[in-house]
């Protein structure tokens, strides 16, 4: 299961990347928004990243305008590590060295066949673990100790 979610800068991506994925075989969760008006990427990054960390689905995508606002968000809750990407190698190091489990897109930034690439390398890409693993445990480790 992935859960998806945007503002009103993401929603025309959104949509595209819900037919990718719905072509691909993957279930998808539709996190909103869903109309054009102008809404919080907050109130849509928290919804999928709490969903995420929860066990809800096994990763989540979110697109606002630019990514950014989007990617500062989800990365306040514990236990995610959201990636903002804008190239097909970040889309899949994002996964092999990060695992990342939220994967943060620009609306205004990249057009639909660009944006299914990167959801394609990340969705197709492995964790490697071993070193990777032990950075990961130290940003764990960092988020304990602010937490
Ligand atoms: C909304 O206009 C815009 O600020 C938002 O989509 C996003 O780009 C924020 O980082």
């Amino acid at each position: 299961m992935i859960i998806i979610g945007s503002d009103h800068g993401g929603l025309t991506l959104k949509t595209a990347l819900i037919s990718y994925l719905n072509r691909r075989g993957f279930e998808v969760t539709d996190a909103g928004t869903n109309g054009g008006a102008s809404v919080d990427y907050p109130d849509f990054g928290q919804k999928v990243a709490e969903t995420v960390v929860a066990g809800g689905a096994e990763s989540g995508i979110l697109i606002c305008g630019t990514g950014i606002g989007m990617s500062i968000a989800a990365n306040k809750v514990p236990g995610i590590r959201a990636a903002l990407v804008t190239d097909v190698f970040m889309a899949r190091m994002a996964k092999e060295h990060n695992n990342a489990n939220v994967l943060v897109l620009g609306g205004r930034v990249l057009d639909e066949q660009k944006a299914c690439d990167l959801v394609g390398a990340w969705l197709d890409s492995t964790f490697e673990g071993g070193r990777h693993q032990a950075r990961l445990d130290k940003i764990t480790a960092l988020e304990s100790k602010y937490s």
